[in-house]
């Protein structure tokens, strides 16, 4: 790699790993240091045998963090590096039956089983590269996809849930903020932009609203008619650089060469099923250059994992993101997958 390039994806990297909220005090990491001490102990005292069938995983990475906790009181504090936590259902009621926790030191990982307990640790403690949810090989968590019509996926403006609402608010932003740091990073570039799954274009006309130097040609693609019908509104404010078009991505095979492939609020369990979410994932990168970003974001929980896209050589620049809560004040931020990927190979 010539050392020009070198330095570009060395700032790649730096700039588009979101960094946590409120910077972690000393005291604040002991705070933490204390809620796991005190999930290694419950762990200890309520170890049960395993039972029910793996549902989610939440993995965190403490291992730049200093977390260090008590295991025995004759033992010196050991640090922490990784905590692992799943919750175990039972096939039929799908009820939390038990919780498996692996705590990694250093290396020598400890697992217990326990009952349902939950664990959440404030985000304000992660930066956006060290927690990550999975679920087991990537399975669709919703079971059969539910009925939901795409067509009155944010199609009223009167009516904007909450749904729709954290995307406007805190999803979208986060999503124009990438975009013009992947525009910094290659200043001379004009960009051209897919969004798939762009629904009526409100995203669309924010990144062309904040970025219009930069965007060469931004496309919508959806399958849904009336977000069809909303977005074609957007294309009159920007006719010469965005346009839409009404494509089923499972159905058709994407053509068009990008520098930069959003799917917010796509590749969701509640959206895609498993094969057509990996149908989809592998026709946006083969259409994407190589270089280039790609921008997954969801409210509810990812379909795939960093090592899925690690196969694709797709490098991980970023895995959640964390925000101030307005929906559950005494948890004050919530986490969400949004990854941004950069293809190398
Ligand atoms: C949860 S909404 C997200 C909308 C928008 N991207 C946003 O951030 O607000 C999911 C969108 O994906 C679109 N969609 C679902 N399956 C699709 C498919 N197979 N092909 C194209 N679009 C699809 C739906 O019509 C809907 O607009």
């Amino acid at each position: 790699m010539s050392n020009t390039l070198s330095a570009i994806c060395q700032s790649a990297d730096r700039s588009l790993t979101f960094p946590e909220l409120e910077p972690c005090t000393g005291e604040e990491a002991s705070d933490l240091a204390a809620v796991i001490e005190y999930v290694y102990q419950f762990c200890k005292n309520n170890a049960q045998a395993p039972e029910g069938g793996l549902y989610i995983t939440y993995d965190y990475d403490f291992s730049q963090k200093n977390i260090h906790i008590r295991t025995a009181t004759d033992l010196p504090k050991k640090k922490v590096t990784r905590l692992s936590t799943s919750s175990y259902i039972h096939q039929e009621s799908k009820q939390c039956v038990a919780r498996e926790w692996v705590f990694d030191f250093d290396g020598k990982t400890e697992k217990y089983y326990t009952p349902r307990m939950a664990l959440f640790p404030p985000v304000k403690y992660f930066t956006g590269m060290e927690l990550e949810i999975r679920s087991p090989h990537g399975e669709n968590l919703a079971g059969p996809r539910p009925e939901v019509v795409w067509d009155h996926w944010d199609s009223h403006d009167t009516e904007i849930n909450n749904d729709v609402n954290t995307y406007i608010t805190k999803i979208h932003p986060k999503i124009v903020e990438c975009v013009e740091k992947i525009g910094q990073i290659s200043p001379q570039k004009r960009l051209t932009i897919l969004d798939i799954g762009g629904g009526r274009g409100r995203l669309a006309e924010k990144i062309l609203e904040k970025l219009p130097e930069k965007v060469k040609e931004m496309v919508i693609l959806d399958k849904s008619t009336s977000a069809y019908k909303a977005a074609r509104q957007v294309v009159r404010k920007f006719p010469e650089q965005l346009k839409v078009k009404q494509m089923d991505v499972v159905e058709e095979k994407l053509t068009q060469e990008a520098d930069v492939v959003i799917l917010s609020g796509v590749l969701q369990h509640t959206v895609l099923s498993l094969s057509n979410a990996q149908a989809v994932l592998i026709n946006c990168h083969s259409i994407l250059r190589n270089g280039g970003y790609l921008i997954i974001a969801s409210r509810a929980d990812a379909i795939f994992t960093a090592y899925s896209f690690e196969q694709l050589n797709l490098k991980v620049l970023n895995k959640t993101l964390s925000y101030p809560s307005t929906e559950k004040p005494e948890r004050s931020f919530r986490t969400h997958s949004f990854y941004v990927l950069q293809k190398t190979g």
